[in-house]
């Protein structure tokens, strides 16, 4: 099994934890474009969907499935998206395809968060995939030299603008020991929108793609 198959299993394994007339959050990214693939067989079943980005509620939109704002959706019961690292605590960095903010809000308002993963993207300690953060773009000095102050090595992605029209910042360098610490540390810098750790509102479910098959881990 190389990679994109990893990425294709565990979308069909998604597929048992969307219960029937809901309406669900979706996440962005490749892994999370297998799922909303899957769900299209599913589409009869659901109400709908909440989309973390643009590009999945076109794709979403590109299957027949109605996409909903979350201001005319009460609570999710599952959201379900892609990572790009976590750990065994179930605390992850997003924002690998520049979702994060919208990613963090529909995971906030779901119950549960189901986790698609390849098994590449389990790690010890999270860090080496560079964190992003959103910054509003007046602030992105500013919050860059904060970020220095912390450790870590900023860069600006360049050509990039969120769908909320802000900047993103990729910082590199940490090794990140304490990620709800940092995540509540980070949200406290004027300017930034939202940042990639995903620890206080971690996954309730990881279902990682390996080699041997699809597991399933929880806390
Ligand atoms: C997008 C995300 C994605 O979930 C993350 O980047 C993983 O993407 P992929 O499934 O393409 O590896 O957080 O903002």
């Amino acid at each position: 099994m190389n990679q994109e198959d990893m990425k294709r299993a565990v979308a069909q394994a998604a597929i048992p934890y969307v219960p029937s007339d809901s309406i669900i959050g979706v996440g962005t990214g490749s892994t999370a474009n297998y799922f909303i693939d899957a769900l299209a067989g599913l589409k009869h079943k659901i109400r709908g969907a909440v989309a973390s980005s643009e590009a999945s509620a076109k794709r979403l939109r590109g299957h027949g499935i109605e996409v909903l704002s979350l201001n005319d959706a009460d609570d999710l019961q599952v959201y379900i998206d892609g990572a790009d690292e976590i750990t065994r605590h179930l605390h992850m960095i997003k924002g690998g395809g520049g979702a994060l903010t919208r990613e963090k809000i529909v995971a906030a308002a779901s119950r549960k968060f189901i986790c698609l993963c390849d098994a590449s993207k389990l790690v010890d300690v999270l860090g080496k995939f560079p964190l992003p953060i959103e910054v509003i773009p007046m602030a992105r000095s500013y919050v860059a030299r904060q970020l220095v102050a912390l450790g870590g090595q900023p860069k600006l992605r360049t050509g990039f603008t969120t769908d909320n029209g802000n900047v993103i910042l990729d910082v590199h360098g940490l090794e990140i020991m304490n990620p709800p610490e940092l995540e509540a540390t980070l949200n406290h810098i004027a300017g930034v929108v939202s940042n990639g750790l995903f620890a206080r509102r971690g996954a309730d479910v990881l279902l990682l793609g390996t080699v041997d098959g699809v597991k399933t881990m929880t806390l």
